[in-house]
């Protein structure tokens, strides 16, 4: 929730008055972070990646800010569309598909990343359309963990460069016209030059594809977790990249559309998780103060040994290193080792900052405990917003 400070959406009075533990997003941070990424790639379609926040509420003020939509499953697809994303608007790329979800995407998107040679192949043999689009993998990968990093022969997304020729052959015989290319080279990637580098090589690739008229250099730009991270200078990277897509164009001669697909820019800082101490033990190595959530709520310290800024919203005062313990029956379900916080007591709010990407659309029964509450911080009122992702679920 960033630094909401007005009377009734500061953390406590939140939790007074919706519960605890919660999710709470700021509507201007995340209005803020669009018009940033529209601004720095004016020109360009900027598709929000959907598994990074799928609530309806922050899909309708993403959308309103100019921005279309980039989903995984026909879950995200019909979380789009229920925020009002038109057809054309979705872009849809999956890893693994089943034919009904394969059916789904191409009835359901305007543009499908096809990510293998089994999925080429699909496509052509049930005439999903004229027009395909692939996404490649051509090498190149970034990100802050091996988990996120999807370049490589390491990584099981894309079409490798040893299987363009044939790409081009299924092509040919299920008469199909390549018209877009796509790459995704990881999450979170610290600074611009990777993603530049993988948008240089994706154009340079691109012109074994006679047909192409459409390029996604994906998603993946970072945002800044710990104290000393700098944010990476988006202007800058917007600039760059629309420069070589600008010469790709001009070389090609024939109008081109060009796009991205940012998750995490957009949202994480909008969100944060507040959480109630529950309890307090000193074993001789750590402070453990206990909390009401755990990895089942936000999973990526655990998952990646991720950094959350986390403030006592109850207290100021003298700050001691604390272990910030969860309450899922694991050891390893801890937000934070030995962090420096204002010492708590039972019953302080926690918050947990920067959780607005992959937090609650990362989150899981586990445990059977109910999901935390999804609240919505606009023009300084909060409003109840929480997700009911099971009518989303249904299999194609
Ligand atoms: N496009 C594709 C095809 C993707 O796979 C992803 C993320 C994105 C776009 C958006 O990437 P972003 O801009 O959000 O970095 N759970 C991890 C991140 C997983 C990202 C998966 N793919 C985390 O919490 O760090």
């Amino acid at each position: 929730m960033a630094k909401a400070s007005s009377r009734g959406v500061d953390a406590e009075s939140l939790v007074e008055r919706f519960g605890s533990p919660l999710y709470v997003y700021d509507a201007s941070v995340l209005q803020k972070r669009s018009r940033e990424l529209v601004k720095a790639f004016t020109g360009m379609h900027v598709h929000y990646a959907v598994k990074a926040n799928a609530n309806p509420a922050l899909l309708k003020l993403i959308k309103a800010e100019g921005l279309g939509a980039e989903a995984v499953s026909p879950g995200e697809i019909r979380a789009a569309e229920l925020a009002g994303f038109k057809k054309k608007d979705i872009s849809f790329t999956g890893p693994s598909l089943t034919e009904g979800e394969l059916r789904f995407a191409a009835s359901h998107a305007g543009r499908v990343h096809l990510d293998s040679i089994t999925q080429l192949e699909r496509w052509g043999k049930l005439r999903l359309g004229k027009e395909v689009s692939l996404r490649l993998n051509l090498g190149i990968g970034a990100g802050h963990h091996k988990h996120v990093r999807t370049g490589g022969d390491g990584s099981k997304f894309g079409i490798m460069p040893v299987d363009i020729d044939r790409a081009l052959e299924l092509a040919e015989k299920y008469s199909l016209s390549i018209t877009g290319l796509q790459q995704h080279i990881g999450s979170h990637i610290p600074d611009g030059s990777d993603y530049i580098e993988g948008a240089r090589l994706l154009l340079r690739t691109a012109n074994r594809f006679p047909d192409v008229r459409h390029i996604d250099f994906g998603g993946g730009i970072g945002v800044p977790y710990a104290p000393g991270e700098k944010r990476v200078n988006l202007a800058a990277i917007g600039k760059e990249v629309r420069a070589l897509a600008r010469a790709f164009e001009k070389g090609r001669g024939v109008p081109m559309s060009f796009a991205l697909e940012p998750g995490r820019y957009v949202v994480a800082e909008a969100g944060s998780l507040l959480v109630s101490v529950t309890d307090i033990k000193k074993t001789g190595k750590h402070t453990f103060v206990g909390v009401n959530s755990g990895f089942n709520h936000l999973v990526r310290p655990a998952l990646y040994g991720s950094y959350h800024a986390i403030r006592n919203a109850s207290r100021t005062g003298k700050k001691v290193a604390i272990s910030v313990a969860g309450n899922v029956c694991e050891s390893g379900d801890v937000f934070a080792w030995d962090r420096e916080v204002a010492m708590p007591e039972l019953d302080d709010v926690l918050v947990i900052e920067n959780a607005g990407a992959y937090g609650i659309s990362m989150a899981s029964t586990y445990n059977l405990r109910a999901l935390p509450k999804e609240i919505l911080v606009k023009d300084g009122k909060a409003k109840e917003v929480t997700f009911d992702r099971s009518p989303f679920l249904v299999q194609p």
